[in-house]
């Protein structure tokens, strides 16, 4: 089992819920959400400890959901209040009710212990709140393959030389060496390409007449949210590294949801410090995106499927790997923490990771 409870995780964008009730999988547990009369969105298990039947296949009463099948009847925090042909209702017949929070259109889900969902742990961005960044939301993009396959990928700047040419990377960028570090359950992993030719990113948003100096910098929060701050500047203002807003600067934001062991859903969207009133450039950015995006599905999904299989030879290991590994030290003790282990020895030989992560730190 690689999944962290303890942690609120992206269960969708707020406005795709309402008073139809929505079925979703996390962390391999069926949950059911739907919003109530007054608007406020309800998570409960979607299973009726009766015969099992998805609840989700049952129908809203106002403020209450029927069973489909013998109309066992749930209030919103998960007791039932009817028994159709008795008046007593037994002590068992109770749903669990996960805590939900809602923040700038997101809808968070805690997963773990109720009792420990607080909501001052929710990720947020100064940027959200500040006129000079616009937000725009994106997709959910399901990815066949486990969320630490996802997690490693937003801990890596070095693969978009290799895997998106045409967008957000280019061959300047192949040698440039990557600095990575931890910072409590944040992993940051950055670099700095100067005086190069844009990327098709930026020469597509960022009007550059000559070189640019290009920075990624991913922030990965533990265990599900990445910030990857990116974006280019004329290389004449050879702009220091915390004057970043002087340059086109995006972050890239991606929530990831493990649904299974071997599916995650990606929910990304940005934030962009230039044509903060218009959408259509927000449109067009997010057109660049879905294509890189889709370009990281495709490595992960085929790593997930050889991952099936036992290894051959023993793993490489390269100095790039260094924000992988921490990341993963950093999962293995949050679920350490959580009386949980991970086995990373499967998959990664995780003794060998540790080794190099620790022989960097
Ligand atoms: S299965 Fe739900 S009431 Fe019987
Ligand atoms: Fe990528």
């Amino acid at each position: 089992m690689t999944f962290v409870r303890n942690a609120w995780y992206v269960a969708g964008w707020a406005e795709s819920f309402g008073r139809a009730l929505t079925p979703l999988t996390i962390l391999d547990e069926p949950i059911v959400i739907f919003r109530s009369e007054t608007g406020d969105a309800v998570a409960l298990a979607d299973e009726c400890p009766h015969k099992r039947l998805p609840l989700s296949k049952g129908r809203l009463k106002g403020d209450t959901l029927e069973c489909g099948y013998h109309g066992l009847t749930f209030d919103c925090s998960g007791q039932c209040v009817r028994v159709p042909g008795q008046s007593n209702i037994p002590q068992s017949a109770v749903v669990r009710r996960y805590p939900l929070e809602e923040r700038r259109g997101i809808l968070w889900i805690w997963m773990g212990d109720a009792e420990q969902a607080d909501p001052a742990l929710i990720f947020d961005l100064p940027a959200f709140d500040d006129p000079a960044w616009a937000a725009h939301f994106g997709d959910a993009l399901t990815v066949e393959s486990n969320y630490l396959n996802l997690a490693e990928n937003l801990c890596d700047p070095a693969h978009v030389s290799f895997v998106h040419p045409t967008t957000l990377g280019n061959p300047e960028s192949e040698d440039v060496p990557i600095e990575s570090h931890r910072e409590g359950r944040t992993v940051v992993t950055s670099r700095w390409i100067r005086d190069a030719p844009p990327v098709g990113f930026f020469k597509a948003f960022g009007n550059f007449q000559g070189n640019v100096d290009r920075w990624h910098y991913y922030f990965f929060h533990a265990p599900c949210t990445a910030v990857i701050d990116f974006g280019s500047a004329a290389s004449d203002l050879a702009i220091a590294e915390e004057d970043r807003d002087r340059g086109v600067r995006l972050f890239a934001l991606h929530f990831l949801t493990p649904v299974s062991e071997t599916r995650t859903v990606d929910h990304w969207m940005h934030l962009r410090n230039i044509a903060q009133d218009d959408e259509t450039m927000g449109d067009q950015m997010n057109t660049q995106f879905r294509l890189a995006f889709d370009e990281d599905k495709a490595i992960l999904e085929a790593i997930q499927e050889r991952e099936r299989q036992p290894r051959r030879q023993p793993p490489v290991r390269i100095a790039i790997d260094r924000g992988a590994n921490l990341l993963r030290l950093v999962i293995k003790d949050m679920i350490e923490s959580e009386g949980g282990a991970l086995d990373l020895a499967p998959r990664r030989e995780g003794k060998a990771a540790e080794k190099v992560a620790q022989a960097g730190s």
